[in-house]
């Protein structure tokens, strides 16, 4: 296929686009991709495609393109400048790109006394900018593009000439006017002679730079590039760039659970008949997962304990398979003591007393008698324990008529602290489905406080609850 790019467009159409694209504060190339974007929804033979969740929809704020954003990778524009450090800047290209981050890269003319063009693109991937009046790309103002279409500008070496550009606002090139015409944040990696770094006139442009908000790592201590130099000034390592450059890409997630441990129980229980046939219900355990990669996320160790379910275990977290109730509290009972535990497993109330050792034969007596003995209670069993109860013990109620009732009912009944409601009437698709409507019952002394929640994902609820257990951990460590 030929390509087509946006400078071969007719005048009209380029006018158009420019438009467009201004009134959206989207680049022009952004712009046209969306405008294929809005072309093909409503396609069938498009949106059906698996491919339809990268396409970005005409409404900016639709979860089509959350979902694109969501899986796409960071983007750095890296501006090198031209020191003897730029080699280093060849090997930080790497270093990102393992970090899965998209890098394009800026280079100035001084950058391309030591390291060429053509290295970076090949580095990167993709193509590199050396000048501010390039047709190719400055027919829509692409250093502007460049400028924000990146969530972050790293500037590696930062001369003591770019600081200084910097810090008096200067647009004379192209690496200079992507730096002012920027919007998005800005990490330095200074590099220079000591003489030049200790100088009043970087010391004064270092401290502008910083009270506009600009970062910076290194310059660290050593030997310089000229013979027999020491001091401060060398460019940062290029790990330790690309660490710093992922500290504000991927910044750490709170972590309100670490050092607690939680046990969390999900799924069904399967209540062997025979050899081969089992009672059953219809749980999915995506609710007890989601809970358990949440807790594990939040920073805590996790347990979980599943019946059957075909779901892969979440990362991080020991997961222990089970068929049977009392396999389900046999587990449970080892893993003990735990700070909060969660019982989200649907566990089946009865069980098969007469279980056939052998298969069951169909007979002229007709069908076998089925015995059914209750099974235990875990989560009430936890619940009063003495020793080893855990802090927090949050229980599920599944009910399929007067809800907020019989959780109350339940939430006394089983002697646990919180209990998390739900409808489970076949209508509400929520057994086995992806979404989720409850209510939190939270217990304080006598006094029952009911908390409803808007219908969310499995995730959503999931995240909800963990954020309201990490208050209450805090309020009352265990
Ligand atoms: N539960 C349990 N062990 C059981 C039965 C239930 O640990 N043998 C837990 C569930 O994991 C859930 C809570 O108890 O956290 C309530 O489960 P639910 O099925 O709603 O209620 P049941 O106790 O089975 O009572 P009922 O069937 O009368 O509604």
């Amino acid at each position: 296929m030929a390509s087509l790019t946006i400078r071969k467009l007719d005048e009209t159409i380029k006018a158009y686009l420019r438009l467009r694209s201004a009134k959206n504060g989207r680049s022009v190339e952004e712009e046209v991709r969306v405008i294929l974007g809005e072309l093909i929804q409503g396609r069938p033979e498009f949106t059906a495609a698996p491919s339809q969740a990268v396409l970005p929809s005409a409404d900016p704020r639709s979860p089509t393109v959350r979902r694109a954003d969501a899986t796409a990778q960071p983007r750095v524009t890296l501006i090198i400048g031209g020191g003897i450090a730029a080699y280093k800047a060849l090997d930080l290209i790497r270093r990102l790109k393992e970090r899965h981050i998209h890098v394009r890269c800026v280079l100035t003319k001084a950058a391309q006394q030591f390291v060429t063009p053509l290295a970076a693109s090949a580095l990167s991937n993709e193509r590199c900018y050396t000048d501010l009046f390039d047709p190719e790309s400055e027919f829509d103002a692409g250093h502007i593009r460049l400028a924000r279409d990146c969530d972050l500008i790293v500037v590696a070496p930062a001369t003591a000439d770019l600081m200084a550009k910097m810090a008096q606002g200067h647009a004379d090139d192209l690496a200079s006017a992507i730096l002012l015409a920027a919007n998005r944040p800005i990490l330095l990696a200074p590099a220079m002679n000591p003489l030049m770094w200790n100088n009043a006139a970087t010391r004064r442009n270092a401290a502008t730079l910083e009270r506009d908000g600009v970062a910076m790592v290194g310059p660290n201590a050593g030997e310089m590039a000229e013979a027999g130099e020491a001091g401060v000034g060398r460019m940062a390592e290029a790990l330790e760039i690309a660490s710093a450059a992922e500290r504000f890409l991927r910044p750490p997630q709170p972590r309100p659970l670490a050092g607690k441990r939680v046990l969390i129980t999900a799924g069904p229980t399967h209540e062997p008949i025979d050899p081969v046939r089992y009672i059953a219900n219809r749980s999915s355990g995506k609710q007890g997962f989601a809970i358990a990669a949440a807790a594990q996320a939040a920073g805590a160790e996790v347990t979980l304990i599943s019946g059957p379910v075909e779901l892969s275990d979440p990362a991080g977290v020991l997961v222990k398979h089970v068929e049977s109730a009392r396999e389900m509290l046999h587990r449970v009972e080892v893993a003990l003591p735990v700070d909060i535990a969660i019982f989200a497993a649907a566990v089946a109330d009865w069980r098969v007393a007469n279980e056939g050792e052998q298969k069951l034969k169909k007979t002229a007596a007709g069908m076998p008698p089925l015995q059914l003995v209750e099974n235990p209670d875990i989560l009430a069993t936890i619940s009063k324990l003495q020793d080893k109860r855990p802090g927090l013990v949050i229980g599920f109620a599944a009910e399929t008529e007067n809800l907020i009732d019989n959780a109350k009912a339940k939430l006394a009944r089983k002697g646990c602290d919180w209990i998390v409601a739900n409808d489970v009437s076949p209508a509400t698709g929520i057994m086995g489905g992806d979404r989720n409507t409850v209510h939190l019952l939270t217990r304080d002394g006598a006094e029952i406080s009911v908390d409803s929640w808007p219908a969310m994902t499995k995730e959503q609820v999931a995240a909800a609850l963990v954020a309201r257990i990490a208050t209450a951990a805090v309020e009352k460590p265990s």
